[in-house]
């Protein structure tokens, strides 16, 4: 140890003082992933229908069915239908009927429709009113899609209305033409203010016959303008995460609940009125209009890798709400039409346009391949003697088929234990590429395991980080997660992916708790712990140093890391203080000779208990500050603190 004079940095500020630092810690560097942190997308909490997927009513192809039950702690909820979100519209004098029907749908995927009888005109007819999911959220001066499937011989007028209460925002006419089989119609809708409690209407004035599907309303300003597309504000919020892969469908969700509810990504691609919908495991309905060419497409417009998660030939071993036993199984003789699912879904995405499947991407809309590089298998899945037996087949034929993909297999719910063992003893055996840990902790149990991954072999497969967070949004809970991103990032050789789960929720339906981004149909609420995900994602690089970091007593100092990038020359030294006592860090910057010292400080930091909520979104405090630094200085942490120092 010896005495220097160098500069403190105090919360932005650069002060001279004389502190002691080491020359004992050893130098080192080694490349790391430079994909480490990621997005953890499922349909949980409402984050597809009803969050992320644009449209904005609600069981818009009447599939909703009473086997479909919303919310378990609430039994009035139950016994959903082919008329939940909607009402039956009757004008004075008119008589009408309505009935639900199944014969000749649209596609056979979605079997239900309406048909409307209008017997007696009255004043006005009769008609059907969504309500979207609790009310339909309109901004003044943004316009709105309205589509609808008719069929019907009744040549004449279709009124569309926005309403809020018994007001009119918004109506136009669509002529329809008498056509017996199913046609869209379509038209533009501008409401004269903003709402909340918008509803959508459309109306028969004439008498007639009219089968009804696929009712439709989705805003024009969906993020980057798509068809079909996502909710702006929340795809922006995803975006400005920077994750740099993203994990989908699940989760649960992926294995789902029972053989049949197995997340099969053919039915969901294509045109939206040929897509099967499905409950989910979660206990409401996926219309799937989000599907896997969505999800594709979203990963490339925000700059991340793709990681679709598909079943192992197992189902969820909660199906059917059995606690760990409800493991179904795909029958051994059907495996190969499942795998060879999964070479068709490797087509789908890497295929050119002359295969089967790249010629399908084509015709949705994306004639350049998607260039899928990982591919997961299994979702924490009990390793029975079934399940290893699939997974060994399908890693056996992905591997003789597409050998070029990353194939990651999966270690149970848990971060120790009997599926934990057995799934990284079936990882090492059939060596796949990485293996998906899982873990909802406490936060201080992510402090006491900071060293987790340090002995971790650094042979056979890495570490997908797949699901983690630790109980709670507050501040504590993402200081936690700060310090052990430092240490994901120290270990970022053999760690090579980690995703904090679940990515959404809606605020009015949540089945999982805690969530990154909390939303309901008006804003998006990021949480704290997002902020912690945002700054690890954008201060990324691909080597890490130790010997750069080094606390009081001159030892490599926790709760820090240093990388640098390679590509743009860049130096990240992040620092967390957990504690209530500001903490003095030294910092020798001499081993990665920069070549600029000009360093932009960003600290943020907050009460211990501090929550982002509706009425305070931004409990933290943020301050950015640039000065130039030396080659070794010291750094005062402020208490609750995360610092980063960019060079
Ligand atoms: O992230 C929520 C759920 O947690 C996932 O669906 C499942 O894989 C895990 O149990």
């Amino acid at each position: 140890m010896r005495n220097k004079k160098v500069s403190a940095l105090l919360c932005g500020l650069i002060l001279s003082t004389n502190i002691a630092y080491t020359q004992s810690v050893t130098i080192a560097s080694k490349e790391i992933s430079p994909i480490l942190v990621g997005a953890f997308f499922e349909d949980l909490n409402y984050a597809a229908d009803g969050g992320l997927y644009g449209e904005l009513l609600q069981n818009r192809s009447f599939e909703y069915t009473p086997s479909d039950i919303y919310d378990l702690r609430n039994t009035s909820n139950n016994g959903w239908n082919s008329f939940t979100a909607w009402h039956f519209l009757r004008s004075i004098n008119s008589i009408g009927r309505v009935s639900v029907e199944t014969v000749s749908p649209i596609h056979p995927n979605n079997p239900h429709y309406i048909r409307l009888r209008v017997l007696t005109e009255g004043e006005s007819g009769a008609g059907l009113r969504n309500t979207g999911y609790d009310g339909i959220c309109v901004n003044e001066n943004e316009t709105y899609k309205f589509s609808v499937f008719i069929r019907t011989e009744q040549c004449g007028v279709l009124k569309i209305r926005l309403t809020e209460h018994s007001q009119i925002l918004s109506e136009q006419e669509i002529e329809i033409d008498g056509n017996t089989t199913w046609t869209k119609y379509e038209c533009q809708l501008q409401p004269l203010h903003s709402s909340s409690e918008a509803n959508v209407e459309v109306l028969f004035p004439q008498k007639g016959t009219y089968d009804i599907d696929m009712v439709s309303l989705f805003p024009t300003k969906t993020y980057k303008g798509r068809a079909n597309g996502l909710r702006k504000d929340l795809a922006d919020c995803i975006e400005a995460l920077h994750p740099q892969f993203m994990r989908f469908p699940g989760g649960c969700l992926a294995h789902g609940d029972g053989l049949d509810n197995i997340y099969h990504w053919k039915e969901t691609i294509g045109p939206i009125e040929q897509r099967l919908e499905q409950p989910n495991i979660w206990r409401y309905r996926q219309s799937r209009g989000i599907g896997y060419h969505e999800y594709f497409q979203f990963c490339e417009d925000i700059g991340a890798e793709a990681l679709p998660v598909v079943a192992a030939g197992v189902s969820c071993q909660n199906s059917a709400r059995r606690g760990g036993d409800g493991q179904e199984i795909i029958p051994t003789d059907e495996m190969d039409t499942y795998i060879q699912d999964l070479f068709d879904l490797i087509e789908y995405c890497n295929g050119d346009t002359s295969s089967v499947w790249g010629r399908k991407r084509a015709e949705n809309g994306h004639p350049t391949p998607f260039d899928l590089k990982y591919l997961g298998i299994g979702n924490e899945d009990r390793i029975t003697p079934e399940f290893s037996e699939r997974f060994k087949l399908i890693v056996t034929k992905l591997r003789e088929r597409c050998p070029e993909i990353y194939l990651i297999g999966t270690s149970g719910p848990f971060h120790s234990g009997e599926d934990f063992e057995k799934g990284w003893v079936l990882a090492r055996e059939t060596n796949v590429w990485a293996v998906d840990e899982h873990y909802y902790v406490r936060p201080e149990w992510l402090l006491e395991n900071l060293h987790r991954y340090d002995d971790y072999p650094r042979t056979g497969p890495k570490v997908y980080l797949g699901e983690w967070a630790s109980k709670g949004n507050t501040w504590w809970n993402a200081l936690c997660e700060a310090a052990y991103l430092c240490h994901l990032e120290r270990n970022g050789d053999i760690v090579v992916m980690a995703s904090y789960a679940p990515l959404l929720a809606h605020l009015q339906h949540i089945q999982w708790k805690p969530d990154l981004i909390y939303f309901d149909k008006q804003a998006v609420y990021p949480t704290v712990n997002y902020e912690i995900q945002r700054l690890f994602a954008t201060n990324k690089g691909n080597r890490v140093w130790t010997g750069i970091i080094s606390d009081e007593e001159g030892r490599e100092a926790d709760a820090t890391s240093c990388v640098t990038d390679s590509d743009n020359q860049r130096i990240f030294i992040k620092m967390v203080n957990t504690t209530e006592q500001e903490q003095i860090r030294n910092i020798n910057l001499a081993p990665l000779h920069p070549r600029n010292k000009k360093a932009v400080i960003e600290v943020v930091s907050g009460e211990r208990n501090a929550q982002n909520t509706p009425q305070n979104p931004q409990s933290l405090q943020k301050t950015i500050t640039s000065k130039k630094v030396r080659n070794t200085f010291s750094c005062t942490l402020p208490p609750y603190s995360v610092t980063i120092i960019k060079l």
